[in-house]
Formats: C-alpha cells, structure tokens, sequence
C-alpha cells in the first residue's frame, strides 16, 4: 500500500469534498455551466482590488537585486512592522515587528502554530460547527481534536467549553466570523471565555493557548466589529492572511501575530519562526510579502459581499428556509427542512445546486452555501431553492 493507513482513511473522510466538485464538473458539462448553481466552494468571486495589482507591478519593477532571495523564516522586517502597525490601531495596543510571522496563509499559520505548541496527545478544542481542515491540522501535530459545541445560535457556549477543557487541553481553535456560520464572537463572551482559560491556569497548573482564526475579520456587516482576542485573554494568538478580504488565496499569504501581553512571548515567536522553517515553509512568499507594506487596510469592496448576503438570504427565507443572518464571512448555513442534510443536499443536486452538508463540518441538520458568487448564480438558484423545500414541506 503507498498510502499511508491513516492518509487513506482521511481522504475517505474527506471525500464529499471531492464528490462535490467532481459532481460540479459533471453537471456543468451536462447542463453548460451557466444551468449550474455552484454554492459549494469558499473561493472569492471578486477579484483583488486595483491597489493590489499595482502595488505587484511597482515591486517588479523596482529592480535591485536579491528581491527573490531566501530571508529570515519570520519574514521580512518592513512587512512584519507594517502589519504590526496596522494591527497596533486595531487592537488599541501597541505590537511591535517581533510580535508578528508571515506564514503561507492562514493554513499555513495554523499548522506552524500547532507544531509550536502540543506535545504528543495534547488536546485542542475545536467548536462545532468548525472549518474542515481542523482536524487533520491538529493530527499534523499528533494532538487530538475535542469537539465541542457552540449554542443554538452559534455563538460560544462557555459552560461546554469549561465542561469540555482537562488538565490535557492545550489550546483552543476559535474562528470568527465563523465559516460555516458567519457568527461573530461579541466582546462579552470573549472576556468570559478568557477568564474560563485564566481559571483553567490556576487549577491545572498549565496555560492554554486560545488560537484565533480570523481570515474573514475584515468581512463584517452591518456596522459590526470583530473585538479584539488580544483584549480578552493574554495568551492568544491571531491567526490570519489576506486570502478572503484581499481575494488572494492562491498567493498563500498571511500571518500569525503573538500578544504582546503574553508572558512567555519570545519563546512563542521564536517557536513559530522554527516551525515556519521545519515545516518546509522555509519563509512566506516573498513577492506578496514586498506588496503587503502598501496594503494595510485595503480590502475588497464589502459591501458586495453584504448585498449578496441579503439577495440570498431574502430569497430562502421567502422559500420558507429558516437560518441565523450571517454577521460576517461569505457564507449562510441554513436548516435543512428534513434532518438527513446528506439527502436534502443531494435533493438540491437535482435542481442543478451545489452545496455541503452540515455533517461535514460536524453539525448535522444544516447545509452551507457560500455566496461569494455572481449574482446570476444566487438569482438564477431561487426556483430550484424553492422546489427543493417543498418537496419536504407538510
Ligand atoms: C475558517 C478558515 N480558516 C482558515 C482558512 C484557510 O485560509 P488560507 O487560504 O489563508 O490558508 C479558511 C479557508 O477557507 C477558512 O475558512
């Protein structure tokens, strides 16, 4: 056998992720792909903004030499001071260059914080409903994954995760605004949860690391902000990258930036810039890390994605398909009318519609649409939407 046991039966696991999109091609060559409605991937519709491109262009034509070169695993210091700026302003206290790593992503970020952290069979919790590669990140680093599950509303239920944290458990993944559900985590409830984690100090002798996962913070609506994690709880990390409000997921860049409130910090960092290293990373990529200093806070244009929450939404809820209103990221997570969300999304499949069942995302009941989108897509779906559910309706 040439794959390892445990790769096999992970990629059996993950397999509905495959199905789905070869489903997609099938369907598209069927029908053309204008008769498709393709909700099942979170890759950006929009493209980068002008900015971006020429602030590309400007790095390229600037020609002294070594532009190109290996450089210090962390990253270069200009772009690490730039986001360190930038992140200064957001969070209301002062960050320096050594407090941030650029990383292949966020992907990347997550995978370089884990290896820093757990020893063999540390535990991580992970709130459900959570992002699909998770769990496979934590086995990267032989820790183990403990779900646990948010309220009814997706917002964190602090009583679970104090139920669900032992004197084992290392850190804590959250990820807000959350993909599936486009919850954002509101200020109160992150203080409570960094108290929890300051408690668990005290009676086991051992810090949590409260990792937050954040690539959509900058994708938020209707006036809403993302609180800071650093204000909560000193041993945090923030765990980014430009692939979502930037539309730059295949450039692989964004960062993983330390508390500088944290005791131990130093230590982390030097860490982390190892891991960058060990991991085959070597160092994020170079060319969008020399564009990155001309870029701080420049996103896409949000509001596209806002007006394409509210088309969708105002069409399934007129459907007679019920859901929390996301708050932020690009994607709705509605009910699915009948309990089995793998048959509703294959009922879907009929009406040319691609989406993905809660169940792959650990909660079960729902499907996930990802509205970053044309918005043919989302107009051109709202009849089969419709037929779809009253197939199930009384
Ligand atoms: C919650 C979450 N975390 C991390 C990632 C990975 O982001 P990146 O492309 O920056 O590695 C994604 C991508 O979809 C995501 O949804």
């Amino acid at each position: 056998m040439a794959v390892s046991e445990k790769i096999k039966e992970y990629m059996e696991r993950a397999s509905w992720i495959r199905k789905m999109f070869e489903q997609g091609i099938e369907l598209k060559s069927k029908f053309g792909p204008d008769k498709v409605f393709d909700f099942s991937l979170g890759n950006p519709n929009l493209e980068p903004p002008e900015k971006v491109k020429q602030a590309i262009l400007e790095v390229i034509e600037d020609r002294r030499p070594g532009k190109h070169a290996y450089m210090p695993n962390a990253g270069l210091k200009e772009t690490r001071e730039a986001v360190a700026n930038f992140l200064s302003k957001e969070h209301g206290m002062k960050l320096t260059w050594e407090h941030v790593i650029m990383t292949c992503g966020a992907g990347g970020g997550l995978n370089v914080a884990l290896k820093t952290l757990l020893d063999d069979k540390d535990e991580v919790i992970v709130l459900t409903p959570y992002f699909v590669e998770y769990l496979f990140y934590i086995n990267n680093h032989n820790g183990i994954g403990q779900l646990v599950n948010t309220n009814e509303d997706f917002s964190l239920d602090l009583k679970a995760i104090e139920a669900g944290t032992n004197e084992k458990t290392k850190a804590i993944i959250i990820n807000s605004p959350n993909n599936p559900s486009g919850r954002v985590y509101d200020e109160p409830s992150l203080i409570s949860l960094g108290k929890i984690l300051l408690k668990m100090r005290e009676k086991y002798d051992c810090t949590v690391y409260l990792l937050s996962d954040e690539p959509y913070s900058k994708l938020v609506y209707d006036g809403i902000r993302v609180p800071s994690v650093f204000k909560a709880y000193p041993y945090s990390l923030v765990i980014t990258s430009y692939s979502k409000d930037l539309s730059l997921p295949g450039e692989r860049i964004g960062f993983v930036a330390v508390n500088p409130e944290m005791k131990n910090w130093r230590q982390v960092v030097d860490g982390l810039t190892f891991c960058n290293r060990i991991l085959g990373f070597v160092n994020a990529p170079a060319l969008m890390q020399r564009i990155l200093p001309r870029l701080q806070g420049v996103t896409v244009d949000i509001r596209e994605y806002q007006r394409k929450r509210d088309l969708l939404s105002r069409g399934l809820s007129d459907a007679g398909y019920s859901f929390i209103m996301p708050e932020g990221a690009f994607y709705l997570f509605p009910k699915s009318p009948i309990p089995d969300d793998v048959l509703f999304v294959q009922t879907l499949l009929q009406e040319n519609i691609l989406a993905v069942p809660g169940m792959g995302f650990g909660t079960p009941g729902f499907f996930r649409l990802a509205y970053c989108v044309e918005d043919r897509v989302i107009e051109g779906s709202m009849e089969g939407f419709r037929r779809a559910i009253q197939k199930y309706l009384p």
